[in-house]
């Protein structure tokens, strides 16, 4: 198995606007499994690492040094898993991660990537490859696209493959799968995690609510730490188990193999978009909010950002014509 290091970059601290944040994501940092067509070498990038790649490998790969801080004190990959075509909620979701305070997520680093199966338009290899270009923070699976059919056992399971291995270093703290309709607050929950075990840990919103033990983590979004990753790649358990409702599924990995013992309910810091009676998932929003669900158009994502006062510097009248 070949071993590939990605430079990380981070999408949370390396600069101090958006501005200069776009380029440092602009380097690297894709995730290719798969085999492109010949005239779109995108695929070259995985075999090498770092080193520069031979022509016609796409210009952003290992162009500049990675300007991330030298020793984060947290490492957390945030996979949103989307599909190709959903090209507009990707980039007001980019926008929403990206306009995050570095400030208020301290040393910690928040790789934000979005997790695609493979490529099957014509117009995907240009539209998908110009956000690479300008972004890098789209990883491409070796799979097609499904819901409940293993992409999150194949996000999980290809990690240690295409990120880990070089020298004994693991690549990311903790992993987080979650959705384009989920909205997190990194600084709260880089604070959190501060406060918890590095190892065997399975965080989220349990479902059933208010379980103390077994149940799973709501598919909104879960975070894993890294050997718990680590496990699910070599897991047969896991490997039988891939389809069906994934977050069902992630959770009886965890149940039957004793793993996640580290089990954290996040409840109520994790909820659904208020709208419609409370219930024990879903409430009006809070300040101490880790993640928002149920985003489904631009308008709750607009009352989210803006309960957040994530537009709040910007005076109104900016935005009038004269
Ligand atoms: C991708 O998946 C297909 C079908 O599962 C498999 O045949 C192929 O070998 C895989 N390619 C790589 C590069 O892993
Ligand atoms: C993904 O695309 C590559 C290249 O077209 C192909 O070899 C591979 O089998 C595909 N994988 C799946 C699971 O469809
Ligand atoms: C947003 O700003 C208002 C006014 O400054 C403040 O009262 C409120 O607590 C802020 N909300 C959050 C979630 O920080």
């Amino acid at each position: 198995m070949e071993k590939i290091s990605f430079p990380a970059i981070s999408v949370s601290r390396a600069a101090t606007g958006a501005f200069v944040l776009l380029l440092t994501v602009s380097l690297i940092a894709v995730i290719f499994l798969v085999v492109y067509p010949n005239d779109l070498r995108l695929q070259s990038i995985v075999t090498g690492g770092c080193e520069p790649r031979p022509l016609r490998a796409p210009r952003f790969v290992g162009a500049v040094a990675s300007p991330s801080p030298p020793s984060p004190d947290l490492r957390i990959l945030l996979g949103v898993l989307t599909v190709p075509d959903a090209y507009e909620r990707r980039s007001l979701v980019r926008r929403a991660y990206l306009l995050q305070q570095p400030s208020l997520i301290g040393k910690a680093l928040v790789d934000v990537r979005f997790v695609l199966c493979n490529l099957t338009k014509e117009e995907q290899r240009v539209l998908v490859a110009m956000e690479i270009m300008l972004y890098g923070d789209i990883m491409i699976l070796n799979c097609t696209e499904n819901v409940n059919d293993g992409k999150t056992y194949n996000y999980f399971s290809s990690l240690p493959r295409t990120l880990g291995g070089a020298d004994d270093r693991r690549p990311y703290d903790y992993v987080i799968k979650t959705d384009d309709d989920t909205y997190y607050r990194l600084g709260n929950l880089a604070e959190t995690l501060r406060t918890l075990p590095r190892e065997d840990l399975y965080l989220g919103l349990r479902v059933p609510c208010h379980r103390t033990e077994e149940g799973f983590m709501s598919g909104m979004g879960y975070l894993l730490s890294w050997d718990l990753v680590e496990w699910i790649s070599t897991s047969e358990l896991a490997r039988r188990k891939m389809m069906g409702p994934e977050d069902i599924m992630v959770g009886v990995w965890m149940n039957e193999a004793g793993r996640g013992r580290n089990r954290i309910d996040t409840n109520p810091r994790m909820y659904d978009y208020p709208e419609g009676p409370d219930n024990c998932f879903r409430h009006a929003f809070i300040p101490d909010t880790i993640a928002v669900h149920k985003l489904k158009d631009n308008m709750k994502w607009a009352k989210t950002l803006q309960y957040f006062n994530v537009t709040h510097n910007l005076e109104t009248s900016d935005l009038s014509p004269y």
